[in-house]
């Protein structure tokens, strides 16, 4: 009789594991009705819930400057817009991410470069990103994929060496630190989501933080229509900008967010930690080996490795869906298909002058980690105890003790 669930057998996991996300109470409703009755629901200036915000969540990030936006695709825009990025430049970007990272660039009419990434941590690889830089490159998109924080140290050398503008995209990251800094405040500009499932969640909404004082005066002009910080000068600068400001219920939910996010960041630390250890045990299953200079990864998605030879040769999909039968939720991670794979940029065959065409572009190891290799588990799963872990943990050696049955 079979006894993977895939095949007819009994599940291993019968209830959902985690928490349901996103995690509220009375904070968030008080919050919601302060901004109600205040009649002051426009989100700008000095004593608004949206400027508290964006000082708060720029100190936490350990960044002196912050500028929210309504989305994280809007951050990325107005941190490349910052960043000097005009039409027909080309700006690198890695191939594995959510398509968001490369799509903001056709937004100012750049052109994405896609750049392969580095096996061991699933970001763009600072060799990678040295070898792809031209006289035509103006900026690169540095995203930490799952949370978990780029080479900044190699990526950041590579910046000075050719005076390189970083943009990070912290859209997976709130809260991760690389050698004690957290991410957002390493590069020259980092964005972030604040999007329902982000790990700080406001509904909808983004953030661009920068240490660097000349780009505060831009980002905010790209945020806000052309418009001055003070707003004592009424003119308005930068024609091609247009209304990207939160509102103050967005903030008002992010405050009260802000006030849970280290314990969350802790506890699924610790889970994963404790998953981690005995995983490595599993032949195939391959967590990653943790960079000491990562200081602290908060998580959107935990990545971790397949290797179908020393699973029984069963091919990675076939071990998903099989884990999935059993009630363990374990996907490919946020990133998907290597970007350039996208139906959209497999249509666009020429920008500007010069001739792109993506169906020609090849990232070797990100098309080889996105077919075979990546695993992934949401943030969601680790906000439970440690009980869910060792669930999850019996569901992949229930799996892999029965291969035989995996075969056809
Ligand atoms: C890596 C990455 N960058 C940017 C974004 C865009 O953020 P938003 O959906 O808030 O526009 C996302 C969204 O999931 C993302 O995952």
């Amino acid at each position: 009789m079979a006894k993977l669930a895939i095949n007819g057998g009994e599940k291993v996991i019968t209830r959902s594991l985690g928490r349901e996300w996103p995690i509220w109470d009375e904070c968030e409703e008080r919050a919601l009705l302060d901004v109600l009755h205040s009649g002051r629901w426009w989100g700008g200036g000095e004593g608004s819930k949206v400027r508290q915000f964006e000082d708060t969540f720029s100190a936490y990030q350990n960044a002196k400057y912050g500028i929210t936006t309504t989305s994280g695709t809007q951050a990325l825009i107005c941190a490349l817009a910052a960043a000097g990025v005009e039409p027909g430049d080309e700006v690198l970007v890695p191939a594995l991410s959510f398509f968001a990272s490369a799509t903001c660039l056709l937004f100012l009419n750049a052109v994405p470069i896609f750049v392969d990434v580095d096996p061991s941590s699933y970001n763009l690889s600072a060799e990678a990103l040295e070898a792809a830089i031209t006289d035509r490159t103006r900026a690169a998109v540095v995203v930490h994929n799952g949370g978990y924080p780029a080479d900044m140290d190699a990526i950041m050398e590579v910046s000075r060496k050719h005076d390189l503008p970083i943009i990070e995209d912290c859209a997976h990251a709130h809260g991760s630190e690389w050698k004690g800094t957290r991410v957002g405040a390493i590069g020259h500009l980092g964005a972030f989501s604040l999007m329902a499932g982000k790990t700080l969640a406001g509904g909808e909404g983004g953030i661009i933080l920068t240490n660097h004082a000349q780009f505060r005066e831009k980002l905010y002009a790209y945020m806000d229509m052309g418009r001055w910080i003070e707003r004592t000068d009424k003119s308005v600068r930068l024609g091609t900008t247009t209304n990207f400001r939160m509102p103050e219920w967005t903030a008002a939910i992010l405050l009260a967010q802000l006030t849970r996010l280290d314990e969350q960041i802790e506890r699924r630390e610790r889970n994963f930690t404790y998953l981690a250890e005995r995983l490595k045990e599993i032949d195939g299953i391959e967590p990653f080996e943790r960079d000491s200079r990562v200081t602290r990864w908060s998580i959107y998605y935990w990545n971790f490795k397949y290797q179908q030879k020393a699973f029984d040769d069963i091919p990675r999909n076939k071990f998903i869906e099989a884990v999935n039968a059993e009630g363990a939720s374990i996907g490919v991670g946020a990133h998907g298909q290597p970007i350039y794979q996208q139906p959209l940029f497999q249509s666009i065959h020429a920008s500007h002058d010069k001739p792109i065409d993506y169906t020609q572009v090849h990232c070797p190891e990100a098309e080889r980690i996105y077919q075979t290799e990546a695993l992934s588990m949401s943030q969601r799963c680790f906000l439970g105890e440690r009980v869910d872990m060792d669930l999850i943990l019996e569901a992949i050696r229930k799996v892999r003790g029965h291969t035989d049955e995996l075969r056809n």
